[in-house]
């Protein structure tokens, strides 16, 4: 197989790209404890492979609330961008290009509470008789973060 294309290099916007390899988007969950902050691990992880033509970084949350999965590195504290600078130092210093993915697992908990109330709703539409009070339209519950994500 021919592949050679593969390490031709290509413009990407501003971006003169040194091939057309990319590192995709994969979560590694190796930020230090507490406060998901990215550390020398992931310097090392990104430095690895700053060869790619580009690397798009794991999912990264925005604010608390937004992360999906445990130790996974946000990007909303001090230490965190500061993390952050350290990885794209590295990277940059070895001719690599790098974007930060922002994650933002709201999707993932509305899938759930939608499942949740799915259900509440058909045990109530099965139920043989109601009360005048216990008729009015099944309304949602909002989800709290614990029901959603009892890893948190
Ligand atoms: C272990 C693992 C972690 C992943 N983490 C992310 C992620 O953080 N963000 C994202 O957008 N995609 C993530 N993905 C999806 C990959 O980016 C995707 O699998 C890759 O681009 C290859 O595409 P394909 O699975 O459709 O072949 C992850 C996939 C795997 C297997």
């Amino acid at each position: 197989m021919n592949n050679a294309a593969l390490f031709e290099s290509v413009r990407l916007g501003p971006y003169t790209l040194k091939n057309r390899i990319v590192l995709p988007p994969l979560t590694r969950s190796r930020s230090s404890q507490p406060g998901n902050v990215p550390n020398d691990w992931m310097v090392e992880y990104y430095s690895q492979r700053a060869g790619a033509g580009f690397m798009v970084t794991e999912g990264t949350q925005i604010e608390p609330r937004g992360q999906g999965y445990a130790w996974t590195p946000g990007i909303h504290s001090q230490a965190q961008i500061a993390g952050w600078r350290a990885v794209t130092a590295a990277v940059h210093a070895r001719g690599g290009v790098i974007f930060s993915s922002y994650g933002m697992s709201g999707g993932s908990r509305t899938a759930r509470c939608s499942r949740a109330v799915r259900r509440r709703s058909r045990r109530r539409r099965s139920a043989p008789t109601r009360s005048a009070s216990s008729s009015r339209p099944h309304r949602a519950k909002a989800c709290s973060p614990r029901q959603a994500n009892p890893r948190r």
